[in-house]
């Protein structure tokens, strides 16, 4: 459903330019479990950025089910981006002057009623331990909690598409083993794409498929490394 064609960008530090990503092509299945590993400044989180359509390729293209991606249409992206990718940064990226709650019903669609998306909302807290803390300042979060509510959010419009870049960076293994555990039972349940970035070795061997990114270079994995 997610094709890269010859996909590469170039980054310029004043004067200077390197290529973060090189000819990258990647077919990626609906349904399919990618986790991507690799060496800080690889570009794992730029090539996440680009599936999620935040950043342009310099060269290449994207397609999202056979429809070329045009990154000149803001309104088309953005239309894509809500109906179709839930995203989770390195950092949780909340909104500090909402509770968890409302972070979550602002990033809802807007066909559900009130009601509904503050009872999926809360559920969803709940999935994470965050039950008492729907109304909570969100700068009174410890980072950990922050992130909990950043996951839980990308998934509260059922997208077609998950992307997660380190989702469990600064979380303790116990909330980190929650974390993907419920990512996994999501993409069980609704069939959805569900792609990792990871520094953890134990989170890196659970994906169906595994890449490695290195000096903007990918490469794909046996099972069994
Ligand atoms: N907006 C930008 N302008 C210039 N250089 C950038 C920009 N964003 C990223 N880079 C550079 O691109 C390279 C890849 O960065 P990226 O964030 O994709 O790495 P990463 O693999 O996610 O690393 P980490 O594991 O540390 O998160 C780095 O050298 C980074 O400094
Ligand atoms: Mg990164």
């Amino acid at each position: 459903m997610i094709s890269l064609k010859n996909l590469s960008k170039k980054f310029y530090n004043g004067n200077e330019s390197q290529y973060v990503l090189k000819n990258i092509n990647l077919e990626i299945g609906d349904n399919d479990f990618i986790t991507i590993m690799g060496p800080s400044g690889g570009g794992k989180s730029t090539l996440l950025q680009i599936m999620a359509l935040l950043t342009e390729p310099t060269e290449g293209d994207i397609y999202y089910s056979n429809n070329k991606i045009n990154f000149k249409k803001d309104k088309h992206l953005n239309i894509h981006r809500r109906e179709s990718i839930g995203l989770i940064f390195q950092n949780a990226n909340l909104i500090s002057c909402l509770s968890p709650l409302e972070n979550l019903i602002i990033a809802m669609n807007t066909t559900e009623s009130y009601k509904e998306k503050i009872k999926k909302a809360k559920n969803l807290l709940d999935k994470v331990g965050l039950s008492k803390k729907y109304n909570s300042k969100v700068t009174s979060l410890s980072g950990g909690e922050a992130q909990r509510v950043a996951v839980v959010r990308a998934l509260s419009n059922n997208p077609k598409v998950i992307l997660c870049d380190e989702p469990t960076g600064s979380l303790d293994s116990n909330n980190g083993n929650n974390v993907i555990e419920l990512l996994l039972s999501i993409r069980k349940e609704k069939k959805c794409t569900l792609i990792i970035v990871t520094h953890d070795k134990d989170i890196g061997k659970l994906g169906d498929r595994r890449i490695y990114l290195k000096d903007g270079e990918i490469h794909e994995m046996g099972r069994d490394i």
